[in-house]
């Protein structure tokens, strides 16, 4: 007989619930499926992906960040997979396809030793212990970069920048990139600092990738609003405008009653004289420059030609702040304020045709440690891709220079890894070693993805690189170019420790903080509830990303 105990009701109607097993299955193979997406990708022979969102835009890259920036993600697991990649682009702006792979592949082995009934807590502590053995032994793997060591720096972009597009051109931006970071950078005490901000970025289409060029100083995308003006100044004084200089329009419907020719004139003689006396304000304090971040209407425009004021309407807000710390000017927001004192100084001002547009190129600024990178190239999709290039590109040697350190790529440093987690797993011992080892077999995924997506035959790569690393060949990596295993240093294969050291850290946390995971509890249209949902949990945006092998 039943003590007729009711049920007790505390989710709300329509909350969704996945519990122990079936939840953690669901959210392993939700976050595979993002770290499968996004592995073709990986390396210089990694594919690109073509992403196209609801409006219809398209955009051809091979970023893995970008990729997952753009798709619409709806599986929270995956979600959390996601973020992985934004932090890994936060911290170092490189790796974001190796931390995400390496999390899909840390929670596939995970899977296999649930299956075996081994505890989640288990696995997390084991893969914590791993996770602090792995960054140790980098640690040690590391080598110093002398200062002032430029071609290392070089190779670190050339590294970086190998598995983009613009790879064709990479002697030429490694250049760029190498030359702006180095003069933005600054020296806190012993402390090397890199503000990546002082370095602005301009895309023109038109010319080819190798005209993209650095311009110490700042570009605008505008041209002089007058013919009349000069097109090159000298000794420039730089007045920064937040005002307009039109006459304001009321914002109420106001009807004036004219009713003989005389007072019209009248009328237009007030206005006209109005903005005469805001280009007197601006003549007055010495400008021959004028960087207005509103409107110059057509009389003003006249008025400022007749001044031989260059002047430059509409900027936009971050290039007003860019010139403001490039030339020393004060931004200033009513004109009756404006004064010698706000004025910033630049050594030439000019403006340049580049391709069909004309460009304002304000150089030889008071601040030295103003720099800018023009990027050309032939269509938008082109110069898109080749800027996310660059964003990586100035993130490594950013990072190289202000810590000092490399290891080796190619899949060198995850093979050391790997060899020296499966050495020290037996000293655990217990269940927590077959998590070390799990860990020491997931992180094997980075040549083993390499050489994949090189066409090259994984075992046997494995196979060799594995007999290499035990020879004491400890920078043996993946040559993808003449398909084989090779010392990555002597190839110039290198990157910043911080970028692996990042990888490590970003994955792991995700991986055990998605294994902790047993109860999925999801309100009503809250996201991807886990019953009913397709095995992946990817949204059907998605299908065209390629099969997800699930
Ligand atoms: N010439 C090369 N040979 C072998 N591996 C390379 C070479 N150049 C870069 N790599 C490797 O490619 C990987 C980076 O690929 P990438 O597609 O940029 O992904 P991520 O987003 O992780 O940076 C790194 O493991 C790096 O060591
Ligand atoms: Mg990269």
């Amino acid at each position: 007989m039943m003590t007729g105990q009711q049920p007790i009701i505390v989710l709300k109607e329509g909350t969704k619930r996945e519990r122990g097993k079936g939840a953690q299955s669901n959210n392993i193979m939700a976050a595979r499926a993002i770290s499968d997406a996004v592995k073709s990708t990986l390396g210089p022979k990694g594919m690109d992906k073509m992403l196209v969102d609801s409006m219809g835009d398209v955009v051809v890259t091979n970023d893995g960040a970008t990729i997952l920036k753009e798709i619409d993600v709806e599986h929270p697991a995956a979600k959390m997979i996601v973020e992985v990649a934004k932090s890994q682009d936060e911290e170092c702006g490189d790796g974001t396809t190796s931390a995400v792979v390496l999390t899909g592949e840390l929670l596939k082995s995970a899977g296999e030793l649930l299956d075996q009934n081994i505890h989640p807590t288990v696995i997390c502590g084991g893969y914590k212990l791993a996770a602090t053995k792995a960054k140790e032994i980098l640690g040690k793997l590391a080598i110093d970069i002398k200062p002032g060591d430029k071609k290392t720096l070089r190779n670190i972009a050339m590294t970086s920048m190998a598995s983009k597009s613009a790879s064709q051109e990479k002697d030429i931006l490694a250049d760029v990139v190498v030359d702006a970071v180095t003069r933005v950078a600054e020296k806190h005490g012993s402390k090397t600092v890199v503000d990546l901000d002082n370095i602005q970025i301009q895309k023109k289409q038109g010319g080819g990738i190798g005209n993209t060029e650095i311009i110490t100083g700042i570009i605008l995308d505008k041209e002089r609003v007058h013919e009349g003006m000069p097109r090159e100044i000298k000794k420039a004084k730089i007045a920064l405008v937040n005002a307009a200089l039109e006459v304001k329009k009321t914002e109420v419907d106001a009807r004036i009653q004219i009713n003989d020719p005389t007072q019209l004139q009248a009328f237009l003689d007030e206005e006209e004289g109005m903005i005469k006396k805001m280009v007197e304000k601006v003549k007055k304090s010495g400008a021959n420059v004028l960087v207005c971040q509103k409107g110059i209407d057509d009389i003003a425009q006249h008025f400022l030609a007749k001044a031989g004021i260059y002047s430059v309407r509409r900027a936009k807000k971050s290039d007003m702040e860019k010139l403001s710390k490039a030339t020393g000017a004060k931004v200033v927001a009513n004109l009756d304020d404006l004064s010698a004192s706000d004025l910033g100084h630049a050594g030439n001002i000019e403006e340049r045709k580049i391709g069909d547009d004309k460009m304002t190129f304000v150089t030889d600024c008071k601040n030295p440690k103003a720099v800018s990178i023009l990027i050309r190239g032939t269509t938008e999709h082109v110069i898109d891709e080749l800027e996310r290039g660059l964003h990586d590109a100035l993130s490594v040697v950013k990072v190289a220079l202000e810590d000092g350190k490399m290891t080796a790529g190619g899949g060198a440093a995850a093979i050391a890894i790997s060899m020296g987690l499966r050495d020290y797993a037996p000293s655990v011992g217990g269940r927590e070693q077959m998590a070390i080892e799990a860990f020491a077999n997931a992180i094997e995924i980075i040549p083993k993805t390499l050489s994949e997506n090189a066409g090259l035959d994984p075992i046997d790569m494995m196979l060799e690189i594995r007999s290499a690393h035990k020879k004491g060949k400890k920078y043996a990596g993946i040559n993808v170019n003449a398909g084989q295993v090779d010392d990555m240093f002597k190839n110039n294969v290198i990157e910043p420790l911080r970028v692996s050291m990042q990888e490590i850290e970003a994955s792991s946390e995700a991986a055990t903080m998605i294994l902790r995971i047993d109860d999925v509890i999801a309100s009503k249209g809250g996201g991807g509830a886990p019953a009913g949902m397709p095995p992946g949990g990817m949204p059907p945006g998605m299908g065209g990303m390629g099969d997800m092998g699930y």
